[in-house]
């Protein structure tokens, strides 16, 4: 125990500081189920003799725009006994959000999980948007404190970002992703034939995340995507593979090499523009998808780095161009409840605990951590998005001064 007077460490006292080893696993395939079905198998481990148990989870939406895929996967089982075994009939979740809002959902995934006897070296593998990655996930992260996973993010976003990821979690209390957990997948597949059933609404939204994490960390990549926006918005296959796979890499090194991978510092750098966007989520009871409150944020804090960090005007209007280009717009109403979104501050502090630390830009791959808003300039950004998005609306004056 320490000294309760001097709060030293005493004779007695043991710190031993640790790593712990893990592998991420991050895979590119045309057609995972067809032509580049040994990359699955490959990824699975043998259990002694037996093959890997695995159980197949989908996200709803995808399995019913692909009515190929169910048939395609108990091929590749059928067709390798000795390396893979299903052990349960499909399992099917709710598309979206739906699947993260509701708590119930997550018990009845853990009971499937149990009844199929799953243990730790059996598999999950998840098909699906960010949102049911998330939520299977966190259920694999608790049954028996972490059973192996393999996710197929089948979203732009999901593929530039979150799958390739170490979070997961499901939202609880209104708020975005209030109950989760750390833990590193077994192995991320991106396959490129599963974006084509995506509606252009949800394709547009990664490139909200290729744009945020270039604009930390890869100034290239982002003259590629600002020069690249009409062949995105015509989803240009080999463009849009390009982006997406140089921002999960990006997202792979820093989770990898950054070291902080489950971000017991101050700050979150990956969640530049972040802070709004997840309010912006929640008030607008997830009409908005993530990627398009995600683009608001950008646009939200690049007006804000221009106005207090040095970011040069010039940028910030390109970056703003760049986003309308993709298809991004800016008039959500909730823009227009400043003391609500403005809350998404504290909000944002409260769920990494400490100080209020916010990444933003001085220059464009030149991020800066700040501690301190001005509420006014903040404000001012919020103001000048709305003024030019929705001109027609008188901009509210603020009825509380407290971030609460
Ligand atoms: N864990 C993390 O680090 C992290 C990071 C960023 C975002 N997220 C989370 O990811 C979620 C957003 O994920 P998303 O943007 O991938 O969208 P999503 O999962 O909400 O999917 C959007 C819609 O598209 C459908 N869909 C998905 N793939 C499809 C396909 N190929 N064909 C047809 N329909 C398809 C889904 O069923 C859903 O209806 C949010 O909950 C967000 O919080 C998590
Ligand atoms: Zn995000």
């Amino acid at each position: 125990m320490p000294d309760s007077s001097t709060n030293q460490p005493t004779a007695a006292d043991v710190d031993v500081s640790f790593t712990i080893p893990a592998v991420h696993r991050l895979r590119f395939t045309d057609d995972l189920f067809g032509r580049d079905r040994q990359v699955l198998i490959d990824l699975l481990q043998a259990s002694g003799d037996q093959p890997a148990r695995v159980q197949f989870w989908l996200d709803e939406d995808v399995d019913r725009a692909n009515a190929w895929l169910r048939g395609a996967i108990d091929e590749v089982v059928s067709e390798h006994p000795k390396e893979i075994r299903r052990v349960s009939r499909f399992q099917v979740v709710p598309g979206g959000e739906a699947c993260k809002n509701d708590i119930h959902i997550l018990e009845r995934m853990l009971k499937v999980m149990n009844a199929a006897n799953l243990d730790r070296r059996s598999y999950v593998v998840v098909i699906g948007g960010g949102a049911t990655l998330d939520a299977v996930g966190f259920a694999t992260a608790i049954a028996h404190r972490g059973i192996r996973l393999i996710r197929i993010p089948t979203t732009t976003l999901a593929q530039a970002d979150s799958g390739v990821g170490v979070k997961n979690g499901v939202n609880l209390f209104d708020k975005k992703n209030w109950v989760g957990s750390f833990a590193v997948p077994w192995g991320v597949i991106n396959d490129a034939r599963l974006l084509e059933t995506l509606s252009d609404r949800d394709y547009k939204c990664g490139f909200a995340e290729a744009v945020k994490v270039s604009l930390l960390k890869d100034p290239a990549l982002w003259q590629t995507i600002a020069h690249s926006t009409d062949a995105i918005r015509q989803r240009d296959a080999a463009v849009c593979h390009e982006v997406i796979q140089e921002s999960a890499k990006l997202h792979l090194a820093h989770i990898t090499r950054g070291g902080d991978p489950f971000e017991n510092e101050e700050a979150r750098p990956l969640d530049f523009g972040h802070w709004s966007a997840h309010k912006l989520e929640s008030m607008s009871h997830y009409r908005l998808r993530h990627g398009e409150a995600v683009a608001i944020g950008l646009a939200i804090d690049v007006l804000y780095s221009s106005k207090m960090l040095g970011l040069p005007i010039k940028d910030a209007r390109e970056i703003i161009g760049c986003l309308m280009r993709l298809g991004f717009t800016f008039d959500a109403p909730e823009l227009l409840e400043i003391d609500p979104l403005m809350r998404g501050l504290e909000e944002f502090r409260q769920h990494l605990g400490g100080r209020l630390t916010l990444t933003m830009l001085e220059g464009i791959g030149q991020p800066v951590d700040v501690h301190t808003v001005d509420e006014a300039a903040m404000m001012q950004s919020i103001r000048e998005l709305v003024e030019c998005s929705i001109p027609s609306v008188a901009f509210p004056a603020r009825t509380s001064t407290r971030l609460e």
